[in-house]
């Protein structure tokens, strides 16, 4: 059975400009987020606090932050590797962090300088600090650049100790785009043993065209949340030869052609923004229409 509604979680301002050679300037990403609220999208990541000397693609991320037009039930998360980052978002406004660690060591390290370990750590920091714990990605789940294969249990085991410490939802990124339907189902097997398939969502990165087909066994196996990039955007400064993320006009395509309502911003009541870990876990299963973040 497939999911009736399906959330949609915009990540191009973010995954697809942070891979831009040339620096695009806050005014254009300001801009490129507003069509993109506009154009109906529930949730739209805006931006990262991370280094500017590690990634200088958003080092503008206070000005995007407070240029932006925020529709209301819309929401912006940034991606926030550590306290410091964390502190820095909170301050320009945001309201939903997401943290990102991985499934290899050796991504880890060339990524945010750490090992997988350590990440988690600094995540606990974290999520002690935010009023409610956001969304963690987990990323290689399908295959390292540096590792190779990654096996589905040590996807499991991180997926597991993230939602432990009480994320509501982990996005399981295939960072490089190796994965097939075939790995899909197994790593998503692996996980859903530990961590409730209602909380999981799929980030996929297109390199060998394989993005549609992932999603889709994903959502046969339970998925309701799906990670896109308008346009196709996308890739990680860290993870060469990655090509960019499944395209948003795509995956609602094809989302709609198979009957399953896409998540509207709409759907989203101010009351939300009151509401516990445990709520927004639940009310982010699939059987529900609401759309679940902090605010
Ligand atoms: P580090 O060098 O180990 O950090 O970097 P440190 O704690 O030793 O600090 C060194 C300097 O960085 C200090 O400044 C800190 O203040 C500064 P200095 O004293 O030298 O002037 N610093 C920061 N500055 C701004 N914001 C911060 C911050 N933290 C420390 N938050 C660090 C560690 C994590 C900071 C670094 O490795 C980093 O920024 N990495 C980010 C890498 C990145 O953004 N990768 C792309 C996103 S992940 C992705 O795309 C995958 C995903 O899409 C899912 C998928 O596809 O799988 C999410
Ligand atoms: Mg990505």
């Amino acid at each position: 059975p497939l999911p009736d509604r399906v959330k949609i979680v915009e990540v191009g301002p973010r995954d697809g400009l942070q891979n831009e050679k040339t620096i695009v300037p806050a005014e254009v990403k300001i801009r490129l987020i507003d069509m993109l609220s506009e154009a109906g999208l529930p949730v739209i990541e805006a931006t990262s606090f991370v280094s500017p000397k590690w990634v200088p693609q958003m080092a503008d991320q206070v000005e995007v932050m407070q240029g932006i037009h925020r529709r209301p039930g819309v929401i912006y998360p940034v991606l926030t590797p550590n306290l410091q980052g964390f502190q820095a978002a909170v301050k320009a406004g945001a309201g939903e962090v997401a943290i990102f660690g991985a499934a290899s060591e050796l991504f880890s390290k060339k990524n945010i300088n750490c090992s997988v370990e350590e990440s988690l750590q600094r995540f606990e920091e974290v999520t002690r600090a935010a009023r409610e714990a956001g969304v963690p990605y987990v990323s290689c789940v399908l295959g390292c650049p540096y590792e190779g294969q990654v096996s589905p249990e040590k996807v499991a085991q991180v997926a597991k100790r993230l939602y432990s410490m009480g994320c509501y939802e982990i996005s399981l990124g295939d960072t490089i785009g190796v994965g097939t339907p075939g790995s899909m189902c197994r790593m998503l097997e692996a996980v859903s043993r530990e961590v409730p398939v209602h909380a999981l969502a799929v980030h996929c990165h297109d390199t060998y065209g394989q993005a549609l087909a992932n999603i889709l066994v994903a959502l046969q196996m339970g998925v309701c949340v799906v990670d896109s990039s308008v346009a196709g955007l996308g890739g990680c400064p860290y993870a060469q030869g990655a090509s960019g993320n499944v395209a948003t006009e795509d995956v609602v395509y094809m989302l709609h052609g198979l009957g399953i309502h896409t998540v509207s911003p709409a759907a989203r009541t101010a009351h939300d923004t009151d509401l516990s870990t445990e709520e927004r876990r639940r009310r982010s299963s699939c059987t529900d229409n609401k759309v679940c973040g902090m605010a």
